[in-house]
């Protein structure tokens, strides 16, 4: 298994440029499904879980060809099975459930089941297409699903979700009459594909607040689309020129997308300032503790906690982070902890004594976000780091050794 060897301790200066957003680019793949012609999706991010959709997709019977510029059509859409093998290896999968159904009127995907951050069910994606007239049984593992014809009707979220508002969103676009999502998730990754699922002839209003109304139409169109910059890459990279001591110009970034990221950075002594289509982001003298508390957006993202907690091990004070999306996201507490930080977790808060140093040990991540925390931990550790099963990493950061290398990091890729 391939593993990343960072020598630490190296001050990051220079630009770098941001990838499309993998958590856009997914739904918009599975939007596929409801359209008829070609869609050609621009600036896709060449990722583990974009090649993770892509099989799944061709498995369907869609036909999709190249890699960047991606075309996907669905003329042919044959079968209505996500099979274990693949729903398994990527959670996001569950974003067929909603597609297939509207389009076919059936669907059967594989119960994604647990994974490292938390139990994460499905219960709000199941309970929503019911509301639309679903009949829907658990079988031998399978979600099997089915409705000649979905009918639009008001969804009420208990818990704000994102895979669960895109899946119902794009259910109800070839629904019968009006749906209304009340609690609906406000990321921006719900808004692009809402667009994306206008320009391909839905009726959606409302994206971004907390209550969308789509209005159900016949049938939808491929479209020609480039997709958002990835506002979590961007935020890594605004950790790495922190934690440093250095400054990078980072191109490609929707600062709009980052405020409760960059309000926290600001309040830890850090510069950060929007200049053309991107953001420089500059270390400041004494970096300090402050708070975190992670929320729906336009809260702070639970996908940059573990970057920002990493952050916190090197600044002066306390502080604390609570994590209030997913009940299990502080994997990488422990490895930081071999590192030499000081983090106690009580309940769904880790509390960190900052102001000492980390120093290089060979450490291990189960998840994305924590493999990113823990290259940031390597880049200003003393000495050398070695984070291994990094494809974790290689599902959400494209080329991160190269980009990284570009900014002055020593860090390189070690095949095993
Ligand atoms: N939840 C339920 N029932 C449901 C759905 C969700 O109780 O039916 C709960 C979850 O257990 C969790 C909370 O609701 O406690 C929010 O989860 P959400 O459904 O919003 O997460 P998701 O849609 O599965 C997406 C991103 C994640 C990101 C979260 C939160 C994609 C493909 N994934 O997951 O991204 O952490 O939203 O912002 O969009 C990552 O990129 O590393 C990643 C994990």
């Amino acid at each position: 298994m391939d593993k990343m060897v960072i020598r630490g301790g190296r001050r990051l200066e220079g630009e770098v440029l941001v990838n499309g957003a993998k958590n856009a680019a997914l739904p918009l793949m599975t939007s596929s499904i409801l359209t008829r012609g070609w869609n050609n999706f621009r600036g896709i991010p060449q990722l583990g879980d974009i090649a993770t959709m892509k099989l799944l997709l061709g498995h369907l019977g869609l036909e999709i060809e190249g890699g960047e510029d991606l075309r996907i059509r669905a003329d042919n859409l044959t079968c209505s099975e996500a099979p274990y093998n693949l729903v398994k290896t990527m959670r996001a999968s569950i974003l067929v459930l909603g597609p297939l159904l509207a389009r076919l009127g059936r669907a059967r995907v594989s119960l994604p089941g647990g994974c490292a951050i938390g139990a994460r069910p499905i219960d709000l994606h199941l309970r929503g297409l019911e509301a639309l007239g679903a009949r829907i049984n658990l079988n031998h593992g399978y979600i099997e699903a089915e409705a000649k014809k979905l009918r639009g009707s008001k969804i009420y979220f208990d818990t704000t979700t994102v895979t669960g508002t895109e899946n119902i969103l794009m259910a109800a676009c070839l629904a019968e009459g009006t749906t209304v999502l009340e609690n609906a998730a406000c990321e921006p990754e719900v808004v692009e594909l809402a667009r994306v699922l206008n320009k391909m002839g839905a009726r959606i209003e409302g994206a971004g607040t907390d209550v969308i109304t789509v209005e159900g139409v016949d049938g939808l169109e491929g479209v020609e689309h480039r997709i958002m910059p990835d506002r979590i890459e961007a935020g890594t990279f605004m950790i790495a020129a922190a934690i440093t001591g250095g400054e990078i110009k980072i191109n490609n970034c929707r600062v709009e997308h980052l405020d409760a990221l960059i309000s926290k950075l600001i309040e830890a002594g850090v510069t950060a300032v929007p200049e053309d289509k991107g953001i420089r982001v500059t270390a400041g003298d004494e970096l300090k503790g402050v708070d975190v508390k992670t929320l729906p957006y336009p809260g702070f993202p639970t996908d940059m906690q573990a970057q920002i907690m990493t952050l916190m091990c090197l600044a002066e004070g306390q502080s604390v982070i609570t994590e209030s999306i997913f009940e299990n996201r502080f994997i990488h507490v422990s490895e930081l902890k071999r590192m030499g930080a000081d983090i106690q977790i009580q309940g769904n808060s880790a509390i960190i004594r900052g102001g000492g140093k980390l120093s290089g040990a060979p450490v291990m991540a189960t998840d994305l976000r924590a493999s990113a925390s823990l290259v940031l931990a390597g880049l200003a550790a003393e000495g050398l780091t070695e984070v291994s099963r990094i494809y974790h990493l290689d599902r959400g950061y494209e080329r991160i050794e190269e980009k990284l290398s570009s900014l002055g990091a020593d860090i390189r890729r070690v095949k095993g």
